[in-house]
């Protein structure tokens, strides 16, 4: 059996999505009081927290070698065949990266190259296109640059606004990331 891990922390409908079509063996969350975590108790799915706030000592910067090193020793408890990023909100570590290559996965919503990054859906509708989407593709050290496993194609409607069209993009998303994550695992 291949060991899933996903590592989301919002609402964790990716997550969900995941979880039902496959056995996944640990979800790692950085955020307390995120929702997925409570998709994963439902789930019976192990959940793992590592609250980015611990590591933000006296309200100072964000201590992200400590919080890699964390993050990683728990991977390597959890010896993931595959990692899926689901709304993790933060950039992985170099060292997180090369211990696991070709074996990260991450879904964006925005059809790449175009709109990396944390705006994608409000970059699209800016720049006027008529049509976005969403990517699953593998992790390198660039932000949302590794190779494509998969792209889906969505139409933006006249009047669409971030929050409708992020809601039409999320089935896609769910379908994306079932379909890239049966492809590579083979
Ligand atoms: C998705 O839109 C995904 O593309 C982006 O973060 C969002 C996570 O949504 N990386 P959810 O928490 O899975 O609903």
């Amino acid at each position: 059996m291949k060991k899933i891990v996903i590592l989301a922390s919002g609402t964790g409908t990716n997550f969900c999505a995941l979880a039902d079509a496959f056995q996944v063996t640990a979800l790692i969350c950085n955020r307390a009081g995120a929702p997925v975590l409570q998709e994963a108790e439902k789930r019976n799915v192990p959940a793992v927290l590592i609250d980015m706030n611990r590591f933000k000592l006296f309200g100072g910067k964000f201590k992200r070698n400590l919080f890699e090193a964390e993050l990683l020793a728990e991977l390597k408890r959890l010896q993931p065949d595959w990692i899926c990023l689901a709304g993790y909100m933060l950039v992985l570590g170099k060292e997180i990266i090369e211990a696991y290559p070709n074996r990260i996965l991450n879904i964006h919503p925005s059809l790449l190259p175009k709109f990396p990054g944390l705006h994608a859906i409000e970059q699209a509708l800016e720049a006027g296109e008529t049509e976005t989407g969403c990517t699953v593709h593998y992790v390198t050290a660039g932000v949302d640059e590794g190779p494509i496993i998969l792209q889906k194609r969505l139409s933006i409607l006249p009047g669409d606004t971030p929050d409708t069209l992020h809601e039409r993009l999320r089935p896609l998303e769910h379908q994306t990331y079932i379909e890239a994550l049966r492809t590579v695992t083979g």
